[in-house]
């Protein structure tokens, strides 16, 4: 495969943490060529081409339009939303690239396959990480805790109306970080890979606390009592449907268990 010099950045239009988005932004900055590949015109499609990206409409579902998108890539950013047709996808056509940078999450960190998690998202990040050892291609693995900006959408809700924070979280901890953060680690990987190749990066917050310790952030911030209630993944499941954002990079997180926050540390 011909490398043109372009780093492919995808899902690059940004929905939740919007994390390719801003690493296109970062690379640009600093001069590189980058392709940002989206799924739909759009008005993110049209701000991303105003900005300097080459702008590729695809989809990592269809092996066609990801041998087109990835073609001319020395390095590429894979941070969708898993589901098993992504990677199967993605990785068809990926050989050839000097870099794959491979968006996962901390839960990974402690799973095996004797050791898994109720959550089919994380079940997904985990095998992706084995396929993508597996392909033999030069990846570098980032593992964030659940980003900051994702945390922020789903507890606002029911903060502004009930002052409660309501997630099945359990007593599980979790430091969360800003996706912005994600980012920048992102767009230092792709800018020069070599010395990262192989290596996996774990990302996280400045502090690790269960929910209670967030409520008391919260309230302690807004100035009234904020308190936690662990709900059931049903009733959670059914919040995300109405905030719009079940199956997204959020959502199946929580489909089918009690689970800890995208790595409990
Ligand atoms: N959110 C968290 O707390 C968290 C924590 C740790 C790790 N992660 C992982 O980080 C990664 C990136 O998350 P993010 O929040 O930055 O993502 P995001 O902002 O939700 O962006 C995902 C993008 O992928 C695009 N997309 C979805 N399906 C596609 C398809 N079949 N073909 C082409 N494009 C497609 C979406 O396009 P449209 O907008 O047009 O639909 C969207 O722009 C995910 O793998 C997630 O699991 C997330």
């Amino acid at each position: 495969m011909v490398d043109d010099g372009f780093i492919l950045v995808t899902g690059a239009a940004g929905q939740l943490g919007s994390v390719g988005r801003t690493v296109t932004g970062l690379l640009l900055d600093r001069g590189f060529s980058v392709r940002a590949m989206v799924r739909r015109e759009d008005e993110r499609a049209a701000s991303l081409r105003a900005s300097g990206a080459q702008v590729v409409v695809g989809d990592l579902l269809k092996p066609g339009d990801v041998y087109r998108v990835v073609s001319g890539c020395g390095q590429v950013y894979f941070g969708m939303s898993v589901s098993a047709g992504y990677l199967q996808a993605a990785v068809a056509r990926e050989a050839g690239v000097n870099a794959l940078v491979n968006m996962s999450q901390m839960t990974v960190s402690e799973m095996s396959i004797q050791s898994t998690t109720p959550s089919h998202q994380q079940r997904q990040h985990w095998l992706s990480e084995q396929a993508l050892a597996w392909s033999g291609l030069p990846v570098v693995t980032i593992r964030p805790t659940m980003f900051l900006e994702s945390f922020l959408q789903l507890a606002a809700p029911s903060v502004r109306k009930r002052d409660r924070i309501e997630l099945p979280f359990g007593r599980g901890k979790t430091s969360p970080v800003a996706a912005a953060d994600v980012a920048q680690v992102v767009a230092v990987v792709l800018a020069d890979p070599v010395p990262h190749l192989g290596q996996i990066y774990e990302l996280t917050g400045p502090q690790s606390q269960d929910l209670d310790g967030v409520a008391r952030e919260f309230s302690a911030a807004l100035n009234r009592q904020v308190t936690y209630s662990d709900i059931s993944p049903e009733e959670w499941e059914q919040k995300l449907k109405v905030q719009g954002i079940a199956g997204t990079s959020v959502g199946p997180s929580f489909g089918d268990g009690r689970v800890a926050p995208g790595g409990s540390l």
